[in-house]
């Protein structure tokens, strides 16, 4: 069994995008900028936008966070999204989910300048993905590929079972491996037989917000697991989606949480809003 190692992998990219700032920097005078607007007090939420916010700051991004109170209007969201839109120092912006209940999120991700949409939501960028286009693509699952790369694990041709099926994680990721030529399953809340479906796929990947959701007896020998899922037990301990010790044994690689997807997701982040800084005036 090998570890598939995210945190080296994200720190690899880290280093990487933070010398290319620096080259955008110097040649062109170019310094990427994040915006992310954050509503609510939503601790998760919180948690994850401090950390996008200080690996902006580690490769050397302009970036903001505007915060807004659990009560504010749609509307008012809205304006913010357009003036970040127009904002030349902003190469992308980023809405942190979930909103609160009374904003429509559909209305809002449309609203972001497709060319800035560096979080890969907006219906122009995933309908730009699923057909094989360039476009900005989720980072999460953009975080998954990157991880099939490093490893050298290869997709084609591979039977994969998706577990879930979010329009954030579960979705993208599926359409990802079906561009790759693997045969893919997507399994959700109505699946009538999951372990059926998993415990016949080369690679399982997991994002369901489940803890311990598959269990040993639900992949089989030498099966791929990647691990999306991030829960916080009562104990205040992090685990992922899948019983990590009863399955690793039988896996030939298995991501860790935390340690595994969510240090590349915010990797890929930095990637996107490079990718869109670089194309500035373009
Ligand atoms: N909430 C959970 N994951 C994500 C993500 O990747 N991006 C945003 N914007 N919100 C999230």
């Amino acid at each position: 069994m090998q570890l598939i190692d995210g945190k080296k992998l994200a720190n690899k990219i880290h280093a990487k995008v933070a010398k290319e700032v620096e080259t955008l920097k110097s040649e062109k005078n170019i310094t990427p900028g994040l915006a992310v607007i954050l509503v609510g007090d939503n601790p998760a939420s919180q948690a994850y936008v401090k950390m996008k916010a200080k690996a902006c700051k580690e490769v050397g991004f302009y970036s903001i966070v505007h915060e807004m109170p659990e009560s504010i209007t749609q509307d008012e969201i809205i304006a913010t999204i357009e003036m970040m839109n127009n904002n030349p120092r902003i190469d992308g912006i980023l809405v942190q989910l979930p909103l609160p209940k009374h904003i429509d999120t559909t209305k809002i991700l449309e609203v972001v300048d497709p060319k800035k949409d560096v979080d890969g939501f907006h219906p122009y960028n995933v309908g730009r993905m699923v057909t094989g286009l360039d476009s900005f693509v989720a980072c999460t699952p953009l975080g998954v590929m990157e991880m099939f790369k490093e490893y050298n694990i290869e997709l084609q041709g591979k039977d994969i079972c998706v577990v879930g099926a979010s329009n954030i994680v579960g979705k993208p990721m599926a359409n990802l491996l079906v561009n790759a030529n693997a045969t893919v399953t997507t399994t959700h809340i109505y699946t009538k037989d999951l372990a059926s479906h998993t415990s016949k796929a080369d690679i399982v990947i997991v994002g369901a917000g489940v803890p311990n959701l598959i269990k040993k007896d639900m992949v089989k020998d030498g099966a791929i697991v990647i691990d999306i899922g991030i829960n916080k037990l009562d104990s205040g301990k992090l685990v992922g989606d899948v019983d990590f010790d009863g399955v690793a044994p039988k896996c030939s690689f298995i991501t860790p949480v935390p340690g595994g997807v969510g240090p590349m997701t915010i990797a890929m982040l930095l990637v996107n809003t490079l990718k869109s800084a670089k194309s500035r005036g373009l």
